[in-house]
């Protein structure tokens, strides 16, 4: 079982980025998050990270075939993208919508988001182990399917 883990925009900043929403952890400890998770769980693993929308575009649809469920914090492009909601509904992989911050509580742009009802769960407002959650709920449901 393979999980990809896509991140948006400005995650590489976390740990100097508004410490006060999105907390003191570094993108290094966010992937070692992932990895501990993905380990723990007995899954294979790879981390995505890109400022470009496109590029988000273009690593969702090459994991059509090869990959088996998706973790995505789309960061800002959550509240801009049909592209990548189109991307995630195109190659129909399960995914898992995560952000660090409570967006729910945040600016009334933040609480509109393009991916959420393309995607199986979303898990907010969790800092970094909602990955690790969201590893989990992934991990549920394709060992549910392939029972
Ligand atoms: C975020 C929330 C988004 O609104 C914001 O643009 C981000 C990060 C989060 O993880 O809390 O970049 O997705």
């Amino acid at each position: 079982m393979k999980i990809l883990v896509i991140n948006g925009p400005n995650l590489d900043l976390l740990g100097i980025r508004e410490p006060e929403i999105y907390g003191s952890g570094t993108y290094r400890d966010l992937e070692k998050t992932v990895y501990d998770a993905a380990e723990r769980a007995g899954v294979e693993v790879e981390i995505f990270r890109s400022n470009h929308e496109g590029a988000i575009v273009d690593r969702i649809g090459e994991a059509y075939g090869k990959i088996d469920g998706i973790v995505i914090n789309p960061a800002a492009y959550t509240h801009t993208s049909v592209a990548i909601r189109d991307a995630l509904s195109a190659v129909a992989i399960p995914a898992v919508e995560v952000h660090i911050s409570d967006v729910s509580k945040r600016e009334p742009f933040r609480q509109i988001s393009y991916v959420r009802d393309v995607c199986v769960s979303s898990v907010v407002g969790h800092g970094l182990k909602g990955y690790a959650e969201a590893i989990g709920i992934l991990c549920d449901l394709l060992n549910k399917k392939s029972k």
